[in-house]
């Protein structure tokens, strides 16, 4: 079965058991604040194991991206040097959401396994919870029990909380698991040491390839377990090793799945796959990674310098490292494997195919500003090897800030110095990192309590699109403690907080009750629910409170949200369809907003793009906004799809003109496109590798824009002295200038002529050689090389010294005939380092000219003794 055969297999036979397949969600998670990206085809069903959302189906299979680098599944440092570990990897799946349960789950999978791959089911083993007593959880006997009816007793392993005990994070939804592993071995080995000794030894050939997650609970920030009112089935199969072990591989790159991509890099880099151990970790280490930032990025994670972002970021300098280190990649290359990959997965996520050009572009564009620096940061390395080249061993402070700097791992500046013999401080290297962590980890730990539940089992109603106004009670409470400030965190039965979300920021009001009145300082999202918060509890928890959203900043806010779509429908209509947005932040005071596109904006399609939204300002266009509709209903109205939406979602359409701007969007709107007033864009940038920026205003701030550019013009006027056309006054005025500047340009070159006059009337022969040593004032910095050339041309065997004083600063100026400096000790750069001593500076230059400048004008009188003694040794009087 080729692999695309074995994921369809997969889905079918669930869709059979009347399961509905969905799509992948996107990789990079957006509001879930415990999980960057997703790490397991779970993710994106969290709320309906948690009851916080009613699940649209009760049986899903899907196959998603999934990705563990960071927090509590992480395998980033295994990868490549192992063969069956990735960044990136798929996870296949199928769930039951309170619909059925263990027997039907391991039942399913059996069958799979044996009847429709035909795994051997002499090489299979399962591997049951075996309880734990921190957690007071004894033996799962009913999971036991199941595989009993299937398999030998003696192929059910009882595993500890470690392996047989799974949760997503450090809080969630969790529970026993039950691991079916496969030994891959040649049977002669098997002979001499039963699989069994090997399920979960880090075996590249007994390895697991799925895991059968009974989710009963819910872990608390405090380590308590509280049950989940449903049980369900959460499974997790890894597509690459089961592939592997169908089509009889030793490894999961000797798949189907990696071979395009091994093949063109080994191509490229012209070595063979399997010939050295050295490089075919490199070709691993790339195949695994570009699938991580390929994807990534493709589902609107840029490489950058925080969280997310520069976690792909180091995963990207990981893999150009690798090419460049041990297959001699010194060039960009991964972009180059961008559209094989696109290729192969065009059918299952085909979000990367839609992106590919930017994609590629993306990833070319930081692979070349990392070899950039890895280039530099080599010729860092060199001097430091000059500076430690008694110690012939580099600090551990030094590596570490190699790596911090120049983003070089540890491994690299220790290969490196190895080379031409050095050794490096590892342990002093680790030191400092640890160093750096505890200083990281201090400053963004946050410290969160649990919550207080006080209304058990209530839904926020969301009302804000509708009133800045309504009754609510608190649902729960809970504290967060930050290293400078505490504050509190309230969920509500219904509000009209808007919670920060597709770039609009979060409201901010009050909460009024009889007694009190409490500020709400932000609004944000967590999974499904709506998070107030406050810096101060209210004293009565319990009563009734008058949600009051602050109006004014409210609606500037959707004066720019609303503007956002009208400008990103007016940057498609000038500039063209490839237009997609790739971020934006809408505030009261402005909107910022990102996309796709390889040119700067000329002037003109600036002013086109505002011309059409402030059209469709002046139009009124009233808003029309369709509240949950169904994704697919959406798309095919147009509406602007912004990196997959979740699978099931119900989504929001805002329309201003079915025929203008129609986009999925949670955000709140102007009730008519009249209310912004005025759209102005103030600026246009790049941000990133085809990707711009613009900024932009609306209503009361384009306002004071236009009435501040007015002022400015008013006060350029008056210094003018109100001429009757400004426009000319001010050609005039430039004209005048450049006039004058000729003028001082005219006199300064006299000047400088009777300077250099004066200079050679003052020359002294001694042996036959013409020595100048003199002090001169100079108005301009320049005119001192000049003049050096320009003596030098007209006195011939000279040996001069030029003591300059320039507007205050001292400068240096040695000439020494080019005949001279090969029949005597007499080499300018190196007198000229010796006299800028007496200037507190430096500087040096080649044997015939050099110039030094300083900080000290006092000493200039002692340049010219020296100079005088120096010189006058070495013509030998
Ligand atoms: N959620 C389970 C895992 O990731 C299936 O292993």
């Amino acid at each position: 079965m080729t692999s695309q055969e074995i994921r369809s297999a997969f889905i079918q036979f669930f869709e059979q058991k009347q399961h509905q397949f969905v799509p992948s969600a996107p990789i990079v998670n957006k509001d879930d604040p415990t999980l960057m990206f997703i790490n397991a085809g779970m993710n994106q069903f969290k709320d309906y194991f948690l009851g916080n959302k009613p699940a649209p189906y009760s049986r899903v299979a899907n196959s998603q991206k999934c990705l563990r680098v960071s927090g509590k599944h992480n395998d980033l440092e295994e990868v490549g040097l192992d063969t069956y570990h990735h960044t990136m990897f798929e996870m296949l799946g199928n769930w039951s959401f309170g619909d059925y349960f263990k027997p039907e789950a391991i039942a399913w999978a059996w069958e799979l396994l044996t009847e429709v791959y035909k795994l051997p089911k002499d090489r299979l083993y399962a591997s049951v919870f075996g309880g734990d007593e921190q957690d007071g959880l004894g033996l799962d006997q009913e999971a036991y029990d199941y595989w009993k009816e299937i398999i030998d007793e003696d192929r059910i392993l009882l595993g500890s909380k470690k392996d047989n005990f799974w949760e997503m994070g450090d809080t969630g939804p969790c529970g026993p698991c039950s691991e079916i592993h496969i030994d891959l071995r040649p049977q002669q080995e098997i002979d001499k040491k039963p699989g069994k000794e090997l399920v979960n030894q880090d075996h590249p050939l007994v390895v697991e390839i799925w895991n059968l997650v009974f989710m009963q609970f819910n872990r608390q920030a405090s380590g308590e377990l509280h049950p989940l009112s449903a049980q369900h089935i959460d499974t997790g199969m890894g597509f690459e090793r089961l592939a592997m072990a169908i089509q009889n591989k030793e490894s999961n790159y000797d798949t189907d799945v990696f071979a395009p991509l091994i093949e063109q890099v080994s191509q490229r880099a012209n070595v063979r796959y399997g010939d050295q151990e050295e490089t075919d970790i490199a070709i691993r280490v790339i195949v695994d990674h570009i699938r991580a930032i390929a994807f990534t990025i493709a589902d609107g994670q840029l490489p950058s310098n925080n969280k997310a972002g520069y976690v792909i970021r180091r995963i990207l300098r990981r893999a150009v490292r690798y090419g460049y280190t041990f297959l001699g990649l010194k060039e960009p290359f991964l972009y180059q494997l961008v559209p094989t990959l696109s290729q192969q997965f065009a059918d299952i996520f085909p979000e990367l195919q839609r992106q590919q050009d930017f994609v590629g572009k993306v990833v070319q564009e930081e692979e070349s500003s990392f070899l950039r620096t890895l280039e530099v940061g080599l010729r860092k390395l060199d001097q430091i090897k000059e500076e430690y080249q008694d110690e012939k061993e580099i600090p551990g402070a030094v590596a570490f800030e190699l790596y911090d700097t120049f983003g070089f791992p540890f491994d690299l500046t220790a290969l490196i110095a190895r080379e031409s013999g050095y050794s490096v401080d590892e342990s002093g290297f680790k030191q400092e990192m640890e160093e750096q962590k505890s200083r990281s980890k201090a400053a963004t730990s946050t410290d969160t309590g649990d919550w207080t539940v006080l209304l058990e089992e209530v839904e926020t109603t969301f009302v804000g699109y509708d009133t800045l106004t309504s009754e609510a009670k608190i649902v729960k409470y809970r504290q967060v403690q930050e290293k400078k400030s505490s504050y509190y965190q309230l969920v509500l039965d219904k509000t009209p907080f808007y919670a920060e979300g597709g770039g609009q920021v979060g409201d901010t009001g009050a909460l009024e009750s009889a007694n009190e009145q409490i500020f709400i300082f932000d609004t944000k999202k967590e999974n499904n629910l709506i998070v107030h918060f406050t810096k101060k509890l209210p004293t009565n928890v319990e009563t009734t409170f008058t949600c009051q959203v602050n109006s004014d900043k409210r609606k500037s806010t959707e004066n720019n949200h609303s503007a956002t779509h009208l400008l990103h429908a007016a940057l498609r209509q000038v500039l063209g369809n490839h237009v997609q947005q790739r971020g934006s932040l809408v505030n009261d005071q402005l909107l910022r907003f990102d996309f796709s596109h390889f040119a700067k904006m000329t002037d003109e399609e600036i002013q086109q793009v505002e011309h059409l939204v402030n059209e469709r300002v002046r139009e009124n266009i009233h808003l029309e906004e369709l509240r949950k509709i169904p994704i697919d209903e959406a798309k095919a109205m147009g509406a602007m799809a912004l990196f997959g939406e979740k699978y099931g979602d119900e989504v929001r359409v805002i329309v201003f003109d079915q025929d203008y701007s129609v986009e999925l969007c949670g955000g709140t709107h102007v009730p008519a496109t009249g209310h912004l007033g005025f759209f102005k864009i103030t600026s246009e940038g790049s941000v990133a590798a085809g990707i711009r920026r613009i900024e932009a205003i609306t209503g009361r701030a384009a306002e004071t824009y236009v009435r501040e550019q007015d002022e400015l013009l008013s006060t350029i006027k008056e210094t003018l002295k109100s001429p009757r056309d400004l426009q000319k006054a001010v050609q005039a005025l430039v004209e005048e200038k450049n006039q004058l500047q000729r003028q001082i340009d005219a006199l300064q070159q006299e000047k400088a002529s009777g300077i250099q006059q004066e200079l050679a009337s003052k020359t002294q022969t001694i042996n036959d050689t013409s020595v100048i040593i003199e002090k001169v004032a100079l108005p301009q910095a320049d005119m001192l090389k000049q003049l050096s050339f320009n003596l030098k041309n007209q006195v011939d065997n000279l040996v001069m010294v030029i003591a300059a004083n320039i507007q205050g600063k001292p400068q240096i100026s040695v000439v020494i005939d080019e005949k001279l400096t090969k029949t005597h000790d007499l080499h300018a750069g190196q007198l000229v380092k010796q006299l800028a001593k007496h200037i507190k500076g430096g500087g040096g230059g080649q044997p015939f000219f050099a110039t030094a400048g300083g900080k000290d004008v006092t000493g200039l009188e002692k340049v010219l003794e020296e100079a005088d003694v120096l010189i006058k040794n070495t013509l030998g009087t």
